[in-house]
């Protein structure tokens, strides 16, 4: 096909997922001194499988990771383990077997090294070249959305009628607003769930957050993302902010311009967060299929008891 003929970037199909996991994860120390806090485990499995897996359900086969500094532990955790493989076939182990080898499975995963930590913005400029001219999803990594809700096929469906970048929302206490990027938003006629995004701010003061409505960690990208991140200076905290991109585009008119967001009103943990990882833990580990049951029934006990 020759460029012309090509359909606007809005209406090609979302094929590839990128996850940024490069941050230095300060908030978690001394936990993520020497691993990547998206290696923490939540029940039995690193906190990252939970979002490749999101990925791959909503038909994104092909994920590129960015990554940092202890970069190994997550490229081996998605690679294949012959030793220990080979050991667990040989004791006729099939269950852990494939537990071992299911996130090998997963797609068809990259790596790309973001050589500094300068932001997330900057995190998403190094996806540029794999990614290529059409629309892409960012998940990040530290950011677990319950499986039960399915947040980023409703983006990739918003993305595919409206075109333009898709972010999610979630509505937080006005006290916290200063812990996200904020947007300030306008309704939608005949969606409840979809607003057009007018403006965005990075971690706003309570008294100057547009909304309450706060940015998590699931988008849908138009490509035209990536020139303007080229050209982002850093912002708040002296790091390249995809906010401050995405604030360019909610403003930009044009092919790619346009940012809406949908509104989630369901199940999310930050497993960057210490207090919410423990939430996650106990709130997925009470429904995991082998251990839900005993651990909720004890749980039950323990509280009843006081908590001693
Ligand atoms: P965070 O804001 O959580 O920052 O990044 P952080 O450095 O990882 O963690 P704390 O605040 O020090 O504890 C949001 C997401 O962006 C990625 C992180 O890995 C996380 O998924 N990120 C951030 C990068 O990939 N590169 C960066 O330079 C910054």
């Amino acid at each position: 096909m020759s460029a012309d003929a090509r359909p606007p970037a809005a209406r090609r199909p979302v094929e590839k997922a990128v996850i940024p996991a490069a941050g230095l994860g300060t908030r978690f120390l001394p936990a993520t001194k020497a691993i990547p806090k998206e290696m923490l485990p939540v029940v039995d499995k690193p906190a990252i499988q939970y979002v490749v897996e999101e990925a791959t359900r909503a038909g994104l086969d092909d994920v590129l990771m960015i990554t940092g500094r202890n970069k190994g532990a997550l490229e081996d955790h998605f690679d294949r383990n012959w030793e220990l493989e080979q050991a667990l076939e040989a004791k006729g182990d099939e269950q852990r077997l494939a537990r071992v080898r299911k996130s090998a499975d997963l797609g068809t995963i990259h790596f790309v090294r973001q050589g500094e930590p300068l932001g997330l913005g900057h995190a998403v400029l190094c996806a540029a070249e794999h990614v290529g001219d059409k629309p892409f999803a960012v998940l990040l990594g530290d950011d677990l959305i319950d499986a039960r809700d399915h947040l980023l096929e409703r983006l990739i469906k918003v993305q595919q009628q409206r075109g333009g970048s898709v972010i999610a929302l979630l509505e937080v206490p006005p006290e916290q607003t200063h812990l996200y990027g904020c947007a300030a938003v306008q309704p939608v006629d005949g969606e409840d769930d979809v607003v057009q995004v007018t403006g965005l701010v990075e971690k706003p003061d309570p008294a100057d957050a547009p909304s309450n409505l706060a940015i998590i960690g699931r988008y849908v990208l138009d490509p035209s993302i990536f020139d303007v991140l080229e050209r982002t200076a850093p912002g708040r905290g002296g790091e390249i902010q995809l906010t401050d991109a995405l604030q360019e585009r909610a403003a930009a008119t044009g092919e790619g311009a346009g940012v809406h967001g949908v509104v989630f009103r369901g199940r999310r943990y930050d497993t960057g967060d210490r207090l919410d990882y423990l939430k996650a833990m106990v709130k997925l580990g009470s429904r995991h299929k082998e251990l839900g049951d005993d651990f909720a029934a004890w749980l039950k006990d323990w509280v009843a008891a006081g908590g001693e």
